[in-house]
């Protein structure tokens, strides 16, 4: 019986994370590429994978990222993935702030149903002015309160998921009885941001709950993951640092009454593999090379909440007040702005390569020793890849890293479950009603 085993998900984006990785030699072009996902998908499941996940936001600019200025809706996309894969983990990104928690509920619970239970939801509460406007705002909902949105949110749709109670489907035709009403409860939830009454119009789904996944980093962000998430994104670059967030981020966990095990905490890892560690340090180089300012600092200018095209790149990152709407990138890159010698250029180059994730760059043995560093430091319970192109460097990390993980018995051989819950090792959420019932 193997130990305490890693998790990697990996984040799919058609022209790859890396900003011009559309451009390197055979690299998928398009986010709008079904078979270019499926081909993610499949090399997922076959590399044992947990999960594939597909981001999201809600506005569109020429400048953007090349895979963000054009994309499917992922639940959309997951359902057309959950009929072509078995096994793999499908988790999306959803709005909390743009939609309704009777829709979300049925659109993450329906994935559920269809992929026999692999979906899983990344609440995102979006920070951006350009979604607001295209929701009939003239700036943003500020961001506490969006966290306070969120939370009545989830609390809704986990309880329309528990809305039908296992078994509530009897569908005899002897009887002609379709449904035990008894087993089928509306929710009637009456609260600050929203009032529903219930049930949902989907039978329990075979996770019982799909799984949550939260990406905050701020204060807000991080009380409502210790309060709800069941797997956390995040984005560190120093191992002391990642150490105590894990540290912070499991006892907060455990004083929100919950188990820590329970919470998996992910950060995004961007590997960049070569046969040896000189061809992988010459595959980053060709990266950096490929980088343009124009669209690297709009990279820069998006995560970081203000328009950066001012500054002199090759003068020291300037002392920015931190965003209203965007906090969680402001401690990584105050970090990386302390080392000596740091320019502006340096810091856009590691956003407009890496997106600011931790890069693991060299032979599958180096890649293999950073990963086994954080898991056992402990710094994580396992990593979001970040592949800068696909199918290339994601193609290269299942096939040469995993293969070192596995040896080392820090990866599965094989899925020894079906559902993203088993992969994942989180428990089935006892029904709310079931429960009640049980306690008379
Ligand atoms: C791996 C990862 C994936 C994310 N995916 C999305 C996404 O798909 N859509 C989105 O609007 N924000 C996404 N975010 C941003 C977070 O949801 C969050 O808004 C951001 O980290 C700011 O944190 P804060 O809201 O607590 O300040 C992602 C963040 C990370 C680290």
């Amino acid at each position: 019986m193997p130990g305490r085993q890693m998790h990697l998900g990996v984040f799919s984006v058609g022209p790859g994370n890396h900003v011009a990785g559309w451009r390197m030699e055979g690299s998928f072009t398009s986010s709008e590429d079904f078979s270019a996902f499926l081909h993610i998908a499949e090399t997922a499941e076959r590399g044992k994978l947990d999960f594939v996940f597909i981001a999201d936001g809600l506005a569109s600019a020429p400048g953007d990222h090349p895979g963000s200025i054009a994309r499917f809706e992922p639940f959309t996309l997951m359902s057309a993935l959950a009929a072509r894969t078995s096994r793999v983990g499908l988790i999306g990104t959803g709005s909390s702030t743009y939609t309704e928690p009777y829709n979300l509920a049925r659109l993450v619970a329906s994935l559920d149903h269809l992929s026999g239970g692999r979906s899983g939801w990344n609440v995102v509460t979006t920070s951006t002015p350009q979604a607001a406007a295209n929701f009939g705002l003239t700036q943003p909902v500020e961001h506490d309160l969006r966290y306070e949105m969120a939370a009545e949110f989830v609390d809704v749709v986990q309880a329309l998921w528990d809305s039908w109670e296992d078994g509530a489907r009897i569908a005899d035709r002897a009887s002609g009885a379709y449904v035990d009403p008894a087993k089928i409860h509306p929710i009637e939830h009456d609260g600050r941001f929203y009032k529903v009454r219930g049930p949902l119009n989907l039978s329990r789904t075979p996770q019982g709950r799909p799984v949550i996944v939260q990406a905050g980093a701020s204060d807000a962000g991080r009380g409502f993951a210790c309060r709800y998430a069941e797997a956390i994104f995040t984005v560190q670059q120093d191992l002391d640092a990642a150490k105590a967030f894990y540290r912070e981020t499991k006892d907060g966990v455990a004083a929100a009454g919950r188990v820590p095990e329970q919470c998996k905490i992910l950060p995004g890892l961007f590997p960049v593999v070569g046969r040896t560690d000189e061809e992988a340090r010459a595959k980053l180089a060709a990266m950096v090379e490929l980088v343009d300012d124009r669209s690297a600092i709009n990279t820069l200018s998006e995560r970081l909440g203000h328009d950066m095209s001012g500054y002199d790149l090759d003068g020291p990152m300037p002392d920015l007040p931190p965003s209203a709407h965007i906090h969680s990138y402001h401690a990584v890159i105050r970090a990386i702005a302390q080392r000596p010698g740091c320019k502006l250029r340096d810091i856009y180059n590691i956003f407009a390569v890496s997106r600011a994730y931790l890069v693991a760059c060299g032979s599958p043995e180096t890649v293999a020793d950073i990963m086994e560093s954080w898991f056992t430091g402990p710094a994580c319970d396992g990593f979001m890849l970040v592949p800068a192109t696909f199918p290339g460097t994601f193609d290269d990390f299942v096939a040469l890293v995993v293969p070192e993980l596995q040896k080392r018995s820090l990866f599965r051989q094989d899925y020894a479950g079906t559902t993203l819950r088993d992969h994942l090792g989180l428990d089935v959420p006892e029904n709310r009603f079931t429960a009640a019932r049980a306690a008379g």
